[in-house]
């Protein structure tokens, strides 16, 4: 049973305010909540709580501390810490809002991640096996960033994410060698052309250019010099995070001062998709441009991985809806966008009984915790996105796979690129 919950002020990846939360059990076991925050959020996503007052440059989060201290807490005192579905239905509740905007989900979410941590460690079991109900022994293939840009680098490029995935890769270990490869020779690369300014939010090598295209230059040269083929070896993923770029009419590259119509945005995917070893997608429309995104996947859903990020923000209803209209074929899946974790594992099913991919991710602004990387394995996701290789919040989550895999035994499957087998046909 649940004796104290308790909350306070830590600092993210950027050094940005958020909340950790300490649940402690009866036994004294204790379990941490500590929750990431984004910074090129979608508009649907569950509403991140901040004070939005002179200290801490309007981002302290002592409200949504507060919130789990004299709200949730009482509530959720002398309970069951096992009932993981019904103390985020009764927190839900709690908030009364449809996007968490009363207490916050990230109040919401901390409480949540610390519950299910503590009944794991409750039962002495790892995170992923108790998420999993045992179940969950798929190591994840990873998508990772080579280069940042948009809201993450202050707009050098408009493409937020150039990221490599490594389809020829037969084990875990091998992604990431290939990827610590790659990553280190695009930053050769980009030294070489006098063109690398430092690293972006998410670890990447954040570019000075001014077009979008030369960054694929840059890629495709690392891929080669690190003795790899792309397309065959590892392949281009993309995160367009187009709803950045979207104004309701028309989507603007600001790096190079250029103004798309939606036929136009949609014409230049299609280019980029043909041109390019691309194997994955994610917002290459915004978040209300349906149409673009009905007759790209159309186009490629058979062929390419088309993620919906700000499309679906982890909310059931959403990716209810895009799945009956077709609007993509896979689903970022990010807990702070919904809030609780079982409505991310929810997601998720989801998600996989449509015969689409979840792709478990981490947020821009992220923290020491490993929770996602346990999320994936627990769920058989298939695929993980964590942002680059290098920052000790990025590679906590890459190591835990190692050790996770380890723990599973002879038990750990990796299928690598045959996860893209559920939606290629
Ligand atoms: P965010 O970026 O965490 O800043 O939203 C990650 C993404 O768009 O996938
Ligand atoms: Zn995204």
């Amino acid at each position: 049973r649940i004796k104290e919950i308790d909350a306070y002020q830590i600092y993210d990846s950027r050094g940005f305010p958020t909340i950790e939360v300490e649940v402690t059990l009866e036994n004294d076991i204790k379990g941490y909540g500590l929750v990431p925050s984004g910074a090129s959020t979608g508009q649907f996503e569950a509403l991140e709580l901040r004070d939005k007052e002179k200290g801490f440059r309007g981002k302290s989060v002592f409200k949504a501390i507060g919130n789990v201290k004299k709200i949730i807490a009482p509530e959720l005192v002398g309970k069951s810490v096992f009932d993981q579905k019904d103390l985020d239905e009764q927190m839900i509740k709690l908030d009364g809002s449809k996007n968490k905007s009363n207490l916050g989900a990230n109040a919401i979410l901390g409480v949540s991640m610390g519950i299910a941590k503590a009944a794991a460690k409750s039962r002495q079991i790892p995170l992923y096996e108790y998420l999993g109900e045992g179940k969950g022994n798929l190591i994840p293939l990873n998508e990772i960033q080579i280069l940042g840009g948009g809201a993450h680098a202050a707009w050098a490029i408009d493409i937020q994410d150039f990221l490599v995935i490594a389809i020829g890769a037969k084990s875990y270990e091998e992604t990431l060698e290939m990827t610590y490869n790659i990553y280190h020779g695009a930053g050769e690369v980009m030294k070489s052309r006098g063109k690398c300014v430092g690293i972006a939010d998410e670890g990447g090598w954040w570019p000075d250019y001014n077009n979008n295209e030369e960054p694929f230059e840059v890629f495709l040269e690392a891929i080669e010099r690190a003795g790899y083929v792309a397309g065959k070896d590892v392949a281009i993923s993309l995160d367009i995070a187009s709803s950045d770029l979207f104004d309701g009419e028309k989507y603007h590259f600001r790096s190079e001062n250029r103004s798309f119509t939606k036929e136009q945005f949609y014409e230049l995917m299609v280019e980029w998709c043909e041109k390019y070893p691309i194997i994955s997608v994610e917002d290459p429309f915004a978040d209300t441009d349906f149409d673009n995104w009905k007759r790209f996947t159309k186009a490629f859903g058979t062929k390419i991985q088309i993620i919906g990020d700000d499309l679906f923000t982890t909310n059931i209803e959403r990716i209810r809806y895009g799945i009956e209209h077709q609007l993509a074929n896979a689903v970022l899946i990010k807990l702070n966008q919904i809030g609780t974790v079982s409505e991310t594992i929810s997601a998720i099913r989801l998600t996989q009984s449509a015969g689409w991919l979840p792709v478990i991710s981490a947020r821009s602004g992220e923290t020491e915790d490993a929770f996602i990387s346990h999320l994936a394995v627990a769920t058989n996701a298939g695929q993980l996105k964590v942002g680059s290789f290098a920052r000790s919040e990025r590679m906590v989550k890459w190591n835990e796979n190692l050790r996770i895999q380890r723990s599973l035994g002879s038990n750990a499957r990796f299928v690598g690129a045959e996860i893209y087998e559920e939606i290629f046909r």
